[in-house]
């Protein structure tokens, strides 16, 4: 009987859905890393849906091997860039995505790394772990003022940059915007000033980017568009990785092109450059950005959801936009 492939263990009530959802759920059985190649080949193979993460590729050899009973491969993840869309679609293959659901969570996080970075947050905590004496000092770790007018820069305003830039207004920043919604009401009703990339680069004491990865947003910023920010900038990745030139980004860092970045994701993840583990003013995270506990539940449970009526023959909740 074909069943339902989930590569990796969702959190308990997405779990309970997916064990509810009728046809047998195999799940890989390693709930900390994501199936091998071999494994995932081996456990879509039959399969009428397939469960994936970001960490999954799902490509042409793949949609092959779960064979011509694939329904519907839903991702759990708004970004798809893992998926091969056009060759699930020529297969009669659903792609489906969690849009909607972890906007706040991953604004709340490109905002806190906005303000690690600004302020020099971690920096600063290292320092005091350090050991090291100290005592309040007029220029002891200066940082960027957030409030009351800096300038932030949200390159691709979607429904997560739309809720980065609901923040900012409330800490009174300047918002510059570049993407189809820059434009529209709601981004005006946060004061948002809709510009060209150049000019949100030159102009912006924070540039936060929210684009999805595409083959147009491939190293996006790189060593020119670095080199036109402001010496004094912060870069906030909280997208994809392969959006930046991580090389570019780390040259640029060591020789203070710009002042510091905030990375929730990297360019051949998870490994990094390894130049960035050594600069003071890069903060890393682990790509945790929209990892708040109702939000994983919320896209586990949409997930589930999507691949629960398209074997309905009902069309699916959030497909992704072609
Ligand atoms: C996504 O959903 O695309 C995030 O990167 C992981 O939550």
């Amino acid at each position: 009987m074909s069943h339902v492939y989930l590569s990796r263990q969702l959190t308990p009530p997405a779990m309970v859905a997916a064990r509810e959802l009728g046809p047998p759920l195999v799940v890989h059985d390693d709930p900390d890393t994501p199936p091998s190649r071999d494994q995932l080949l081996r456990g879509a193979q039959g399969a009428t849906a397939l469960i994936t993460l970001l960490t999954d590729r799902v490509d042409a050899e793949l949609l092959d091997a779960a064979g011509p009973g694939l329904r519907i491969v839903a991702n759990c993840a708004v970004g798809f860039d893992n998926i091969d869309v056009d060759a699930a679609r020529t297969r009669g293959v659903v792609v489906t995505n969690t849009p909607g659901v972890l906007d706040e969570a991953t604004a709340d996080c490109a905002f806190a790394l906005l303000l690690a970075t600004a302020r020099r947050l971690v920096e600063a905590d290292r320092f005091v772990r350090s050991g090291r004496e100290w005592i309040w000092g007029p220029q002891s770790f200066v940082g960027l003022d957030v409030s009351g007018g800096a300038t932030l820069g949200i390159v691709g305003l979607g429904r997560i940059g739309m809720a980065v830039a609901r923040r900012a207004a409330a800490f009174g920043m300047r918002i510059r915007a570049t993407g189809s919604r820059a434009t529209g009401d709601e981004a005006r009703g946060y004061g948002v000033e809709a510009v060209e990339l150049p000019r949100l680069l030159a102009e912006s004491d924070v540039v936060s980017l929210h684009c999805p990865l595409t083959p147009d947003t491939h190293h996006l910023i790189g060593g020119p568009e670095l080199a036109a920010m402001k010496p004094t900038a912060i870069l906030i990745n909280t997208a994809r990785g392969p959006v930046v030139d991580e090389a570019a980004l780390v040259t640029a860092l060591e020789a203070g092109v710009i002042a510091a970045a905030g990375l929730d994701v990297y360019e051949d993840e998870p490994r990094l450059h390894p130049g960035l583990r050594a600069l003071d003013n890069a903060v890393l995270l682990p790509h945790i950005g929209s990892a708040g506990r109702a939000t994983r539940d919320a896209m586990g449970l949409l997930a589930v959801d999507n691949v629960r009526v398209v074997l309905a023959g009902e069309p699916p909740r959030t497909p992704v936009p072609t």
